[in-house]
């Protein structure tokens, strides 16, 4: 039986063409036992009719702010008690827009504004729309807010375009939705996370570092958060914000990184490293900015320790995960670093392909244990997060 069954659900339908997929997404929530009311926005009305989803949901539509047939004409209110989820599918940007400034201009978003319920968002716009800045600031301000960010996909888009932005598919948000409402085996746990590049200075304006954007690291955290569990971001030099409910300490290089890491991972049970860690740095670092001589220029640089093999010895009683960024012979070089390193999973990052990885807001993954691999294709980092996530949960509770 699903953990949806009972749960009472308000499906969002904002004004986006992928409205036509939450008919099924509300069909499928009704299937698996969950008690279904949909809020729709004046824009959604224009590609779906309320009669639609009042029959697939079997109960009235809401559409206005100022309801008279609600008891106290506060229908906003009623919803808002009522529910123990919202997900909004589609979400377009005006709608994320609005979210993200704690608008209430219309019945959704004053319903998201007053409820205490756990809000998801499946966004669904053209991929130039999703990956503007505005946008993806909207972004970062809902998941501030503790707001679950389910996809988009990429693909081909009803307007033409192809890239990121499709809905997610309603099969994948309703797993979502379980995976939220699961028992977490990480709940209570200490999950320790590097994350971003490391700075290695050569002189005070000058440094060593790579192309790691914290992306990665940042959404394990998010989803290490939503999974209950104590979290700690070691993080390097990145442009995020911190997650909500996340400690974060910033560090700039590999020596403050280990000791920064170490320190935290004495007393935690999950230790993962998205970190970019520089493998060499400069063997001094000028005090003083480094003058030209010349036509060439030899620095010697020396082995940073490896963060990862140092941490994982602190003992059996912690459970640690390695990422390897690869560009030729994945599985295999993955594999010796998970012994290597003396790991309990390493992530197989396979860095060749320049739409995921280094940068990106995608990643496509293989995750290696002693014993299996699971393949996870292309998605948002934040799915690919979360189930590195349950596959630790149901590794730590073996
Ligand atoms: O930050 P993003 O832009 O989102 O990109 C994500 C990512 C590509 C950086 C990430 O998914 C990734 O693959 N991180 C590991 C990159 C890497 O440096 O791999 P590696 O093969 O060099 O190291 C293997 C493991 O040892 C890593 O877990 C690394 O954090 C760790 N390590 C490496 C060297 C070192 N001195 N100390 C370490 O802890």
């Amino acid at each position: 039986m699903s953990n949806l069954s009972g749960q009472k659900i308000i499906v969002g339908v904002t004004g986006g063409i992928a409205a036509y997929k939450s008919c099924e997404l509300i069909r499928r929530l009704a299937d698996r036992g969950a008690l279904v009311k949909v809020v729709m926005t004046p824009g959604a009305e224009a590609f779906v009719t309320p009669l639609t989803f009042q029959a697939l949901s079997g109960s009235p539509v809401h559409t206005d702010l100022l309801d008279p047939e609600a008891e106290a004409g506060m229908g906003h209110i009623e919803l808002a008690r009522w529910a123990d989820k919202i997900v909004i599918a589609p979400a377009t940007a005006n709608f994320l827009a609005r979210l993200s400034q704690g608008r209430a201009e219309d019945l959704l978003s004053t319903v998201c504004l007053a409820a205490k319920a756990d809000i998801s968002v499946a966004p669904s716009m053209n991929q130039a729309m999703w990956i503007n800045a505005a946008t993806q600031k909207n972004l970062s301000l809902i998941e501030q807010l503790g707001i679950n960010i389910v996809g988009p996909d990429s693909g081909d888009q009803a307007c033409g375009d192809i890239g990121l932005g499709r809905m997610t598919e309603p099969m994948k948000i309703i797993a979502a939705l379980e995976l939220d409402s699961a028992s977490n085996p990480l709940t209570g746990k200490k999950v320790v996370i590097t994350a971003g590049p490391t700075l290695e200075a050569l002189d005070p304006v000058r440094y060593l570092s790579n192309h790691s954007s914290g992306k990665m690291g940042y959404a394990i955290a998010m989803a290490s958060v939503r999974a209950g569990a104590e979290t700690v971001l070691v993080s390097g030099p990145v442009n995020l914000d911190c997650p909500l409910g996340v400690k974060r300490i910033e560090v700039t290089s590999c020596a403050e990184m280990q000791s920064a890491a170490m320190a935290e991972a004495a007393k935690a049970d999950v230790f993962i490293a998205t970190a970019a860690v520089a493998d060499y740095r400069p063997e001094q670092a000028s005090p003083q900015k480094i003058k030209k001589h010349g036509n060439e220029m030899a620095i010697k640089l020396v082995r940073n320790p490896d963060i990862l093999a140092k941490v994982a010895a602190l003992g059996d009683h912690l459970f640690c995960v390695g990422f390897a960024a690869e560009s030729e012979k994945l599985i295999e070089n993955a594999s010796k670093k998970l012994i290597s390193k003396n790991l309990n999973l390493i992530v197989a990052n396979d860095i060749s392909d320049q739409s995921i990885g280094f940068g990106s807001d995608e990643n496509a993954v293989t995750l290696i244990g002693p014993d299996f691999e699971l393949e996870l294709g292309k998605s948002h980092k934040r799915l690919i997060a979360r189930k590195i996530l349950e596959v630790i949960g149901e590794e730590i509770t073996k």
